[in-house]
C-alpha cells in the first residue's frame, strides 16, 4: 500500500526530471524534423487500393484498427456486459442554481459493490424536452475537483492513485475553468465525467490494478507484447460508461461526444476509433500517442515515452522508441479510424510538446479516407497550419488556439459550436 502511494509521486518526479533532462529534451527544431512518408491508409496490407467505402469498412479498416491494438496501445477485451451494474446513488433536482440536474452514478465492472468500479458525475440540462446530447470527458483529479459545488461527492479513490492521501476537500473546484458545466448546460448539452484513475491507476504496471485483472481471462490468448496498457483500459473503461449512459433516460447516448485532454486526448482517440458508438471525438492537445504523427519525433518522443511512461501502450511499441519511421503506420491513421463520424483536433501554439504542427499534419492526412466515407473531411483546406485562434476543416476539424496546454473558454467553445453542427 505504501509502495504503490509513493510509486505514482515518484514516477512524476522522474518525468518531470525527466523533461527538463536534456538528454531526453525533446525536439523544439523544425529543421531537424527529418523527411517522411506517411503510409497511405487506403492501401491494404496486400497492396490494394481502397477505391470504395466498402472495402474500407470490410477490410481496411479493420488492419488498421488490427495495428494499433497489436503494436501501439494493446488488445481492448469485449464486455461481460451481463456483468456491468449501475446505481443512481444521489440526485440533486436543483444544481446550478435550477438549471440543472447533477446525479451521481457508481457503475461497477464486474460485481456489484466491488471494485472495480467508477463513479460518475453527470450533469443535465433541467426540463429538457428531449434527451440531452452529451459530452464524456474523464477528468484528472476526481469529480470534486471540476466545480466547487459542495454538493459534489469527494472522489473515493482506490491504491495507486495520485490523489490517494490527500486532503481533497481543499481540492474542490481545483480544475473547474476547465470545465464549463454551466455554459455546457445552458447550451443543451449534458456533461458527463469521471475520475481516470478509478478505471486503471496512472503510473503503474501492475496487472493486479483497476480493471486489469477483469481482462487477465481474455488476455490468457493475448500475447504479451501485445497486451492492453493503461490507454486501452481506460478506453475500455468510457465505452462501458457509455453502455450505463445508454440507460439513462436524460441523454441520447447515441450523441454522445467523447473529449479527452492530454492523455485523456490520447484516450478518447483510441475509445472512438473502438467504439463506433461515439458520434464525435473530441481530442485537446493529445500530442505524442495521441494525435501528433509520430515520424514527425517533434516535441515529445516516443524515446521519451518509452523511458517514462512506456504502461500507457503495450510493450510491443517499444520496439520503435528509437526509430518512428519503422512503424507500419501513423497516427493521421488513428483518427481515419473515427470515419466518418467527426473529429476535432486542437492544439496551443504554446504547447510544443504536443507538437501542433504534427497535430495538425495528422488530422489533415486522415481527409482521403473521410473523403471517401463521402463526408467533406478537413474542407479543402491547404496543408499548412492555419492562423492561430482559427477554427479550420469540416467534419475534421482543427485549431490551434494562443497559449499554453490546458483547456480553455476559447477550446470549449469551439467543441460546443462543432456539436451544434454535428450532433444537434
Ligand atoms: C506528459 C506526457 C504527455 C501527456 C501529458 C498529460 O506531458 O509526456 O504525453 O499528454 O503528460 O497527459 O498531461
Amino acid at each position: 500500500m505504501k509502495k504503490l502511494f509513493v510509486l505514482p509521486v515518484l514516477a512524476v518526479c522522474v518525468w518531470t526530471a525527466a523533461v527538463y533532462a536534456e538528454e531526453w529534451k525533446a525536439n523544439n527544431d523544425e529543421s531537424k524534423v527529418i523527411s517522411y512518408t506517411l503510409p497511405d491508409p487506403l492501401i491494404c496490407g496486400d497492396g490494394t487500393p481502397v477505391a470504395t467505402p466498402e472495402l474500407w469498412t470490410e477490410k481496411r479498416r479493420g488492419e488498421i484498427l488490427d495495428l494499433f491494438r497489436t503494436q501501439m496501445y494493446g488488445m481492448m477485451p469485449d464486455c461481460d456486459k451481463s456483468k456491468l451494474r449501475w446505481e443512481t446513488l444521489r440526485v440533486n433536482p436543483v444544481a446550478l442554481d435550477g438549471k440543472a440536474v447533477f446525479r451521481e452514478i457508481r457503475v461497477w465492472f464486474d460485481a456489484p459493490n466491488a471494485r472495480p468500479k467508477v463513479d460518475l458525475l453527470v450533469c443535465t440540462p433541467r426540463g429538457a424536452a428531449e434527451p440531452a446530447p452529451a459530452f464524456l470527458a474523464y477528468n484528472f483529479y476526481g469529480n470534486h475537483a471540476v466545480s466547487d459545488d459542495p454538493w459534489i461527492s469527494l472522489a473515493d479513490c482506490p491504491d495507486g492513485t495520485r490523489i490517494q492521501g490527500k486532503d481533497l476537500e481543499t481540492e474542490r473546484g481545483r480544475s473547474k475553468d476547465r470545465w464549463p458545466i454551466e455554459t455546457i448546460v445552458d447550451r443543451g448539452y449534458a456533461l458527463v465525467t469521471a475520475y481516470y484513475e478509478e478505471v486503471v491507476p496512472d503510473y503503474h504496471s501492475e496487472r493486479s490494478l483497476g480493471v486489469f485483472p477483469l481482462f487477465a481471462p481474455f488476455e490468457e490468448n493475448v500475447p504479451e507484447p501485445s497486451r492492453a496498457g493503461e490507454i486501452t483500459a481506460w478506453a475500455w473503461g468510457l465505452s462501458r460508461i457509455l453502455d450505463c449512459l445508454e440507460n439513462i433516460p436524460e441523454i441520447d447516448a447515441r450523441r454522445v461526444a467523447v473529449m479527452g485532454h492530454s492523455r485523456l486526448g490520447k484516450t478518447a482517440l483510441w475509445a472512438g476509433a473502438n467504439d463506433q458508438r461515439f458520434a464525435m471525438v473530441i481530442s485537446n492537445d493529445s500530442g505524442c500517442g495521441g494525435a501528433a504523427l509520430s515520424r514527425r519525433n517533434f516535441g515529445e518522443t516516443l524515446d521519451f515515452m518509452d523511458q517514462v511512461i512506456p504502461f500507457w501502450f503495450c510493450p510491443y511499441y517499444s520496439r520503435y522508441a528509437k526509430d518512428p519511421t519503422q512503424i507500419p503506420f501513423d497516427q493521421h491513421e488513428l483518427i481515419a479510424l473515427v470515419a466518418p463520424r467527426p473529429v476535432y483536433v486542437a492544439s496551443a501554439d504554446e504547447d510544443l510538446w504536443a507538437d501542433p504542427k504534427g497535430e495538425f499534419l495528422s488530422a489533415w492526412n486522415a481527409d482521403p479516407v473521410y473523403r471517401l466515407l463521402g463526408t467533406a473531411g478537413i474542407g479543402g483546406v491547404a496543408d499548412v497550419p492555419p492562423e492561430t485562434n482559427v477554427p479550420v476543416g469540416a467534419v475534421i476539424r482543427y485549431h490551434r488556439r494562443s497559449g499554453k496546454h490546458g483547456v480553455t473558454e476559447f477550446d470549449w467553445n469551439a467543441y460546443l459550436g462543432f456539436a451544434d453542427e454535428y450532433l444537434k
